[in-house]
């Protein structure tokens, strides 16, 4: 097996076919209920980052091929942002258990650690081999997460009318397909920009919470092949965003979509706020998306309101989403071959 680094711009059509049936392969092992991905804007997917960001990666080959003409069984990235490297590992299932995890991470590591990165991040999905691969690498666990899942077809469509109406006085909802205009820009900024002090786990996806940072953030979206819908309330006596829910439908996997931020400001919660803007969400989902089945979201566990809005809209648990961290000169240490 040959490790060497990769640039997906430059990919053969054929590597990036293969990387997906190997991803696929990997899911079907570890995340069976999951939808498989299409070849779908993959290389644009892995290429693109925002602004200052930057995503360096590595495929493990059969080395009897030459460079771009073989399969490729592992691939290890590392996003390097802020001051914290980001892995993203895989294996495929027929070639686990022969080092090449461990030789992936060591060679991502080596790299965040000589671009003076102090730290290394990682999400880990509960129940998958991934929990025991990164703990005896050293990694600790350090923020867990409840991933649930929304069928659309098991939606109660009439009780969801009930809740997107049932705001208090005073609000409007509004929906953006595609992102927020550029005019409530700064207004929604300010809504992130509180949650953002709340937050209390790793920042292996900061939010954008400065005008600049949003714009960019939703055109890193676009072009990686991430659709976002968003639905936002405002209060109509001061214009603020009281609130404001994003769903993204990846073009990869566009039959589940992702549910990223739900927002409500303080001083707006106790109106019926959330579980209106998610039950209009999955209203405008439906009409905007006929290939959509599902949406997944991830909640913190002391997060019990939302927990509660979130199972009265039908989303079922479906398991434990962590984030690992380790010491990058520590890991790099703990790799260096002992012979
Ligand atoms: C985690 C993963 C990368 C490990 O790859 P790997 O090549 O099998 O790992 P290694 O052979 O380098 O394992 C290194 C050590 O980790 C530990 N480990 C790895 N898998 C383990 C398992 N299933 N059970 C117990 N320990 C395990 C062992 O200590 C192992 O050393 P050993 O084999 O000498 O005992 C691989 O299982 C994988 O791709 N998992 C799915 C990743 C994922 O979560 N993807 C998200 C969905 S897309």
């Amino acid at each position: 097996m040959r490790v060497r680094e990769w640039d997906p711009r430059a990919a053969s059509p054929a590597e990036i076919t293969s990387l997906v049936e190997t991803l696929n392969e990997v899911l079907a092992a570890d995340l069976p209920e999951d939808p498989p991905w299409q070849d779908v804007q993959v290389r644009e997917y892995l290429a693109e980052t925002m602004p200052g960001e930057r995503r360096i990666s590595w495929v493990a080959e059969d080395d009897r091929l030459p460079e771009g003409e073989s399969r490729i069984f592992g691939h290890v990235s590392v996003l390097l942002l802020g001051d914290i490297g980001v892995l993203e590992v895989l294996v495929h299932p027929a070639l686990r258990r022969r080092c090449l995890g461990r030789q992936l991470v060591a060679v991502a590591a080596r790299r965040a650690y000589l671009e003076g990165f102090s730290s290394i991040g990682v999400e880990v999905i509960g129940d998958t081999s991934a929990i025991p691969f990164y703990e005896a690498l050293g990694f600790e666990r350090e923020y867990v997460e409840t991933r649930s899942v929304l069928n659309l077809s098991k939606v109660d469509w009439d009780s969801l009318g009930i809740m997107a109406r049932a705001i208090g006085d005073g609000y409007r909802i509004e929906y953006h397909p595609g992102g927020p205009p550029e005019e409530l820009l700064e207004a929604y900024a300010q809504a992130k920009l509180e949650a953002q002090d709340e937050d209390d786990d790793l920042d292996l996806a900061p939010r954008s919470s400065d005008p600049q940072r949003l714009r960019d953030s939703l055109h890193t979206l676009h072009k990686r092949g991430l659709k976002p819908y968003i639905v936002l309330a405002i209060h109509e006596a001061t214009g603020v965003v009281a609130g404001l829910t994003e769903v993204v439908v990846p073009a990869q996997h566009p039959e589940r979509a992702d549910q990223y931020d739900t927002i409500v400001m303080r001083a707006h919660q106790g109106y019926g706020i959330d579980r209106a803007i998610k039950a209009r969400m999955l209203f405008e989902l439906r009409n905007a998306e006929p290939g959509l089945l599902e949406v997944q979201t991830w909640n913190a566990h002391a997060n019990e309101s939302m927990l509660k809005v979130n199972a009265e809209l039908g989303y079922q648990p479906d398991r434990d989403w962590y984030e690992y961290g380790v010491d990058v000169a520590q890991l790099v240490q703990s790799l260096e071959p002992t012979d």
